[in-house]
């Protein structure tokens, strides 16, 4: 059957005339979905692919076997386990690469390996071209090391990141809809804390009101909180005296939803984050002050505090989007001719340690390609 997609990656890799790179090996660090497939398969005839981890929350058989067809090492620990597992498999390869006198880039989301090279494996880092970063959490990781000793280039702060983070907040609220929804509870008429008026969080915070839920945003960043203002939004310059939400959407990054929120979070709330990874709500906190719990949903978790309010915790604090189907391949394949383009932009410029992100002209260039073939 005709695929009902245009082919964004393979024209990518066509426009910018992207050749192999036959010394040269990636370590993956990436979800595994359809559209991360068609990615990985196309990267892997250009630069091959070592050994894939995936992110075990966003995991889908059917894109395991696909890997592993091509001869693709792939492992899916659990979340718990993907750190400890990312520098076990990372030590092996940089191995593999020392005695075979190949190079390594690393391809990730999340900069679990960026972290890992630095932490434990400061012996091959000669063996390490750089990085290609999806997203800003893994540049907030390359920030955090004391010493970058490598090029991380990214498609996490490029304005089609930025774009794409409108839709990221729709999903977001979209999955959260279809969980309520199948709960009998509509959205309209209620009010909904939101934590982090970043690009997904303007994003969500747009898609609530659509909805008819009425928007309290609250951010460490008085500039955004002005921003929000300014957009319309009731804000909170504390997490507490909120009003009374139904829905407190954790959208940062960091730990929004801490112990002090959830202590004045009224009964009855949801729970719900909208970031990445599951740090955006103080699970411990909750777990603390939590005596007793009942699945309400097959994505939803009641829990029975010791002060006798029950609040509703979402995807067990994993992001909501991830439940269901996200955002559309479509949107997501603009970074990824982006994260193709980074490609040449490592091997073939071969940048000083440094955070890079893809330059306005490429970004241009991914940009009229997606406008051409869609
Ligand atoms: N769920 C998904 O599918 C998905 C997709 C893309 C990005 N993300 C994640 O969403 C998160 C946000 O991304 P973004 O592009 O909007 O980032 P951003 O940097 O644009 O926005 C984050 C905002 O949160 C604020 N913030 C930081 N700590 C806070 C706190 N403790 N309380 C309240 N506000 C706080 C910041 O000031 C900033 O305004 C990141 O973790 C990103 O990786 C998730």
């Amino acid at each position: 059957m005709t695929p009902i997609l245009p082919d964004f990656l393979g024209e990518t890799a066509r426009r910018i005339a992207l050749k192999p790179y036959p010394n040269a090996r990636q370590f993956v660090v990436q979800h595994l979905y359809p559209d991360t497939l068609r990615l990985l398969l196309l990267l892997h005839r250009f630069v091959p692919i070592e050994c894939v981890i995936g992110i075990g929350y966003s995991g889908n058989p059917s894109v395991v076997a696909s890997l592993e067809n091509e001869g693709i090492r792939v492992v899916t620990p659990s979340y718990d386990d993907l750190a400890g597992t990312v520098v076990e498999e990372l030590g092996d390869v940089l191995e593999r690469c020392r005695r075979d006198g190949l190079e390594l880039v690393l391809h990730e989301v999340g900069g679990y390996s960026i972290k890992a090279l630095h932490e434990s494996h400061v012996e091959h880092i000669d063996l390490v071209v750089g990085a290609i970063e999806v997203t800003k959490q893994g540049v907030w990781v390359a920030e955090s090391l004391p010493e970058l000793h490598i090029p991380q280039l990214n498609c996490a702060q490029t304005r089609l990141k930025q774009v794409e983070g409108k839709m990221v907040g729709e999903a977001v609220v979209a999955a959260f809809d279809t969980i309520a929804r199948e709960l009998g509870i509509a959205l309209t008429g209620r009010r909904a804390l939101l934590l982090g008026y970043g690009w997904v969080g303007k994003g969500a915070a747009e898609a609530l009101r659509l909805r008819g839920v009425e928007v309290t945003v609250g951010d460490v960043d008085p500039v955004k909180v002005v921003n929000a203002v300014v957009d319309g939004f009731q804000v909170s310059r504390t997490t507490s005296g909120v009003g009374a939400p139904a829905f407190v959407f954790g959208m940062s990054g960091f730990q929004s939803v801490d112990a002090d929120c959830l202590a004045v979070i009224p009964d009855n709330s949801f729970l719900i984050s909208g970031a990445s990874k599951n740090h955006e709500i103080d699970l411990g906190a909750l777990a603390a002050c939590t005596r007793g719990t009942a699945r309400v949903h097959q994505h939803v978790v009641a829990h029975e505090l010791n002060d006798g309010r029950r609040l509703f915790l979402v995807n067990d604090g994993y992001p909501v989007n991830f439940t269901g189907s996200s955002v559309p391949d479509e949107i997501v394949e603009f970074l990824f001719s982006e994260l193709i383009m980074l490609v040449p932009e490592l091997l073939d410029r071969r940048p000083a340690p440094g955070i890079y992100p893809l330059s306005d002209e490429m970004e241009a260039v991914a940009a009229e390609l997606w406008l051409d073939l869609r």
